[in-house]
């Protein structure tokens, strides 16, 4: 079996654990799945995550698939340092010859060349014979031996070709001067038993100087756990793509792999040189990229990955995370623990809540305020920071939602034909207290500079880190649901907005925000309390 990691930049672990490389795909095969193609400023935003994750290898695209794909290989391949960094190319001259010159500027570089072995692949798709097959790999592995100093050879399809043959593609590629052999399941086929075996067949007496590699396809949702037994059968690299995109059901997903072989060290003992508190700013690049939401429960990434609703379960956590979390939110990236409060939450996780944001609130006023944010649970599907503001401090209103600032009128303007008019709102707003003012604020565009005037009303510095906005259909009305997440010297506030039209919905939701952060600075100062003794 072959342990042995033989690229220089790769350091062995303090413990001596094998070190597991991770080749990232996310720009090739997860690009290349429908709905994730990315222009060169989107991908060079996630090979910066990958450089801040410190993966071994980043596979940068596909050269010769067309031009765009070899200037965005190119591109990563002069301004990111650190990575090896890697194209993709069929096992023919043209396509080898582009993916070299493609990495060409990268300090490090490889070149991953592959053709189909399986009988599918040979007969349907290549109509060549076994030996044509095997004569390919030796002539055309050696002259992209010579193109670059470092080739990884795919058998593709390696899963549904015959085991003998397999063995003999793959020697051939060593033969030939491939220092990395990947073993795809390019159709998501196989299972954590049958991998592993498959491992251990094919590195048994394999030389030390061959590292080899696992690409797994989720089409039956084992992708991760076929990576882990590829692992435990000899595989010392994986290849995997950030949020496991990747064609079709998509790849092996990084952060689930990585924090995996972390998590359960005792079991795998293996190590990767994965910097674990930027998988969850990689995913959330990624998602913002490509604008695919990060699915709620995703493993690892997914906002309810360290969320708790259920009484039972969020006093465990309040008295030791470890009762019902096996990793640290932040060891991943995530701001923390999250306390979901919604109507399965019990006195310790609202106590907590109003404690986190800083809020004035005695024993008594908690006793007094609970039965009311009982009764609001059982009407929504979650209680939010903002909810929580408004039941302590009392403020709230007419219009239903927590004060002290509301709208009263909201004009947007856009003058495309005008191009020395900039974007511009006017808002009115009133306070509480009775006051009312007007502001009109120009911006880069027209939500921003509502966002920007809603700040010089109210006096609250606060700076939009994130707006999520995603429509329902409520009977015959489509509606707009917006969360903006609102930094307010060095904290977030979060708000929530329902409307029929998208401007006003985040526009309402970053006041939402705001005025979170304005009851609680007022409630901090020791305003009285509405209600309390
Ligand atoms: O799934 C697959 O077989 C691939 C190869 C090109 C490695 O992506
Ligand atoms: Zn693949």
């Amino acid at each position: 079996m072959t342990n042995a990691t033989s690229d220089p930049a790769v350091t062995a672990p303090e413990d001596g654990a094998p070190h597991v490389r991770i080749f990232d795909t996310t720009l090739r095969d997860g690009e290349q799945a429908p709905g994730f193609s990315m222009a060169v400023e989107a991908k060079m935003v996630v090979a910066r995550a990958l450089q801040a994750l410190n993966v071994d290898i980043i596979e940068a695209g596909f050269a010769a698939a067309s031009p765009g794909d070899f200037a965005a290989v190119q591109t990563i391949a002069r301004e990111i340092e650190g990575p090896r960094i890697c194209s993709l190319s069929r096992l023919n001259e043209p396509d080898i010859e582009a993916a070299a010159r493609a990495v060409e500027p990268a300090g490090k570089r490889r070149v991953h060349t592959f053709i189909g072995t399986s009988p599918t692949h040979r007969e349907a798709k290549l109509k060549m014979t076994r030996d044509e097959i095997l004569k390919r790999i030796s002539t055309t592995v050696r002259f992209a031996c010579d193109a670059c100093e470092d080739v990884e050879f795919s058998p593709e399809d390696a899963i549904r070709t015959e085991r003998e043959y397999l063995a003999e593609a793959v020697q051939a590629a060593i033969e030939a001067g491939a220092v990395t052999i990947n073993i795809p399941d390019t159709v998501g086929y196989t299972t954590p038993e049958e991998i592993y075996d498959l491992f251990r067949f094919l590195t048994a007496g394999a030389p030390e100087h061959v590292t080899f590699s696992v690409h797994c396809h989720d089409d039956l949702g084992m992708a991760v756990a076929n990576s882990l037994a590829a692992v435990r059968g000899g595989a010392r690299q994986i290849e995997c793509a950030i949020n496991g995109i990747g064609e079709r059901a998509g790849n092996c997903s990084l952060e689930e792999a990585v924090m995996a072989l972390k998590t359960r060290k005792d079991y795998f003992g293996m190590e990767t040189q994965i910097d674990t508190a930027k998988l969850y700013p990689a995913s959330l690049a990624l998602s913002r990229v490509t604008h695919h939401p990060i699915p709620r429960n995703k493993a690892v990434v997914g906002k309810n990955a360290f969320a708790h609703e259920a009484g039972i379960h969020q006093h465990g956590v309040l008295a030791d995370r470890r009762t019902y979390e096996i990793m640290d939110a932040e060891a991943v990236g995530m701001p923390s623990n999250s306390i979901v409060l919604g109507k399965h939450s019990g006195k310790h996780a609202f106590a907590a809540r109003v404690a986190s944001l800083g809020l004035n609130a005695d024993k008594a006023r908690i006793e007094e305020v609970f039965p009311d944010f009982k009764r609001l649970a059982d009407t929504c599907r979650e209680v939010t920071d903002a909810d929580v503001v408004k039941l302590i401090t009392g403020h709230g209103g007419e219009d239903g939602r927590a004060g002290p600032w509301r709208l009263r009128r909201l004009e947007l303007r856009t003058d495309a034909e005008e191009e020395e008019i900039l974007p511009f709102a006017r808002i009115t707003m009133k306070h509480d207290d009775g006051t009312r003012q007007t502001v009109q604020t120009e911006g880069g565009g027209p939500v921003d500079a509502a966002f920007a005037a809603v700040c010089a009303i109210s006096g609250v510095d606060g700076r939009i880190v994130s707006l999520d906005l995603h429509h329902t259909a409520d009977g015959e009305d489509t509606l707009v649901n917006a969360e903006a997440t609102v930094a307010v010297d060095g904290k977030e506030y979060s708000g929530r907005a329902r409307e029929v039209d998208i401007a006003d919905a985040a526009v309402a939701a970053f006041i939402a925000a705001v005025n979170q952060a304005a009851a609680t600075a007022e409630n901090r100062k020791g305003a009285p309390l509405e209600g309390a003794a």
